[in-house]
């Protein structure tokens, strides 16, 4: 037994006497270690041009296989803990009433504090069974910004998506802690103009996908969900990453620091009516997504449609081991180290990316870096597809797979005069999957955005050469100008 001083755990001559404060640690440790690996294809430069010349330059069309590190996005990418794992095999498979189903039921009540809970195969599944029960032709839907399936599930039933981002948005340089805001003045002025029986209901995406990543700060949350009550019109949140925008209100608003991201995650979800959530991001798996609400008859009514299109209410297009894995994956994503080494090493890619002068959305989000294409290569005009061309850069050069949000995600060609009418920022994503990269992945991508940034004024003009009528980006084929070439 130890009972002398010398084994007390305050003897340690390295924790006592001055200077003994704990030691911060810079290095941002993973917390976590690798049981099982996965090979990633090496390929080369030369490779590479040929492979991105054959799939029309366009990222999505791009076999992984052929990808070296992939920054596309952190949807469905992740990996799962060896408890996800594990819970898959307790998976229950019977048709109605699994057991999986209540324990994911559990896990988002006790998480969200919804009651109704309805699973859905992806978070566009819950977005088009949200919108087909609450929304008609003409109506409008106020969000901070759509992500794009959201908008596209909105304007296919007739309705009118419209965005109210926070006028610090637009400032791609400052450090404003909470660009995802949404602009509550403009919100209370959109209910004066068009009446409130025209908004079905109003939504806030957390955090801000398309608007750079950027977090909701609780404050702005609990201002929108005031101008809702005061209008009696619903909130739903766009759920996928409360999780880190929780813990980026931890680490950002006043007042929230000591609090945990479990209760920040509450308080965010007690204001409002309901939400929809791809499961794919902060639920921790590869597939999977749910609606939550606190009103029965929608609820009902939900139901009803899914069985339609999804299943039976107590599966909705899933397995039961995927139920069980989001289940779990709701609890893992709250913990404290997770959120702590999540936001860090984004902001690490950030940081360094700055230090190397790439125009980056500052401040570094929750779940990816944003860079401003406009700004990294401003010898390209919007219709030149600058995103596309530093996208396409990026690939040959370091074999990093990223994604365009800008004018080919975003822009429009008008179907009569087939012009094309830009969008309104040009950004390229490089989103980071949730426990599948380790610091030095994350080194290797700064080095070749920094050797492609000194490239920069070699990277080429591009153009639309086949595009789908909506969701354009994902199939599009794109090709260099010709006349444009440079270098
Ligand atoms: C903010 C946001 N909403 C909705 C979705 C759609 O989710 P899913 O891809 O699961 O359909 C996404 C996907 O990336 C998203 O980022």
């Amino acid at each position: 037994m130890a009972t002398s001083s010398q084994n007390a755990p305050h003897s340690d001559p390295l924790m006592d006497g001055p200077g003994s404060e704990p030691y911060c640690f810079q290095t941002i440790i993973e917390p976590f270690r690798i049981k099982s690996v996965e090979r990633v294809g090496m390929t080369t430069p030369q490779q590479r041009a040929q492979l991105i010349e054959h799939f029309g330059y366009n990222m999505f069309r791009l076999p992984s296989a052929d990808v070296l590190i992939d920054l596309l996005t952190d949807s469905g990418t992740g990996a799962m803990s060896a408890s996800q794992w594990a819970a898959l095999m307790r998976g229950d498979e019977s048709y109605a009433g699994s057991p999986s189903y209540f324990r994911f039921e559990s896990a988002v009540r006790e998480l969200m504090g919804f009651p109704y809970v309805i699973p859905t195969h992806q978070g566009r599944a819950a977005e088009r069974i949200l919108f087909s029960v609450t929304c008609s032709d003409g109506d409008i839907v106020p969000n901070n910004t759509h992500f794009d399936t959201t908008r596209a599930n909105i304007e296919y039933l007739g309705a009118k998506a419209v965005d109210l981002p926070c006028r610090e948005a637009a400032d791609h340089e400052s450090d404003f802690p909470f660009k995802g805001n949404m602009d509550v003045h403009a919100l209370q002025q959109l209910f004066e103009q068009v009446g409130p029986e025209r908004v079905p209901l109003v939504m806030m995406t957390v955090t801000n996908n398309s608007g750079g990543g950027q977090p909701v700060s609780l404050q702005n949350l609990t201002e929108v969900a005031a101008v809702c009550r005061t209008h009696e019109r619903p909130l739903y949140l766009d759920a996928c990453r409360i999780a880190e925008n929780a813990y980026l209100i931890k680490m950002r608003e006043r007042g929230q620091s000591d609090r945990s991201a479990r209760d920040i995650v509450a308080d965010m979800c007690a204001l409002a009516d309901g939400c929809t959530m791809s499961a794919k991001k902060d639920g921790m798996v590869n597939i999977g997504g749910f609606l939550a609400t606190r009103d029965a008859e929608i609820a009902r009514q939900e139901r009803d449609l899914l069985i339609l299109t999804e299943g039976y209410p107590t599966y909705g297009g899933l397995a039961g081991r995927d139920l069980e894995a989001i289940a779990v994956g709701l609890s893992e994503v709250v913990e404290e180290d997770y959120l702590h080494y999540r936001i860090n090493s984004t902001r690490y890619l950030g940081e360094h990316l700055t230090r190397a002068a790439v125009p980056i959305l500052q401040p570094p989000g929750g779940h990816a870096i944003y860079i401003d294409a406009a700004r990294f290569a401003p010898h390209l005009q919007p219709l030149d597809l600058p995103g596309v061309s530093l996208c396409v850069g990026l690939y040959v050069l370091g074999g990093i797979r990223s994604v365009e949000i800008g004018t080919a995600m975003f822009g429009r060609r008008d179907p009569k005069t087939g012009e094309e009418h830009p969008a309104t920022q040009e950004l390229v994503r490089l989103a980071i999957p949730r426990r599948v990269y380790t610091q030095s992945h994350i080194d290797y991508v700064i080095e070749a955005m920094a050797e492609l940034y000194r490239r920069r004024e070699r990277l080429r003009a591009f153009r639309i050469v086949e595009q789908a009528p909506f969701l354009r980006h994902f199939t599009a084929r794109f090709e260099p100008v010709a006349s444009r070439m440079c270098g």
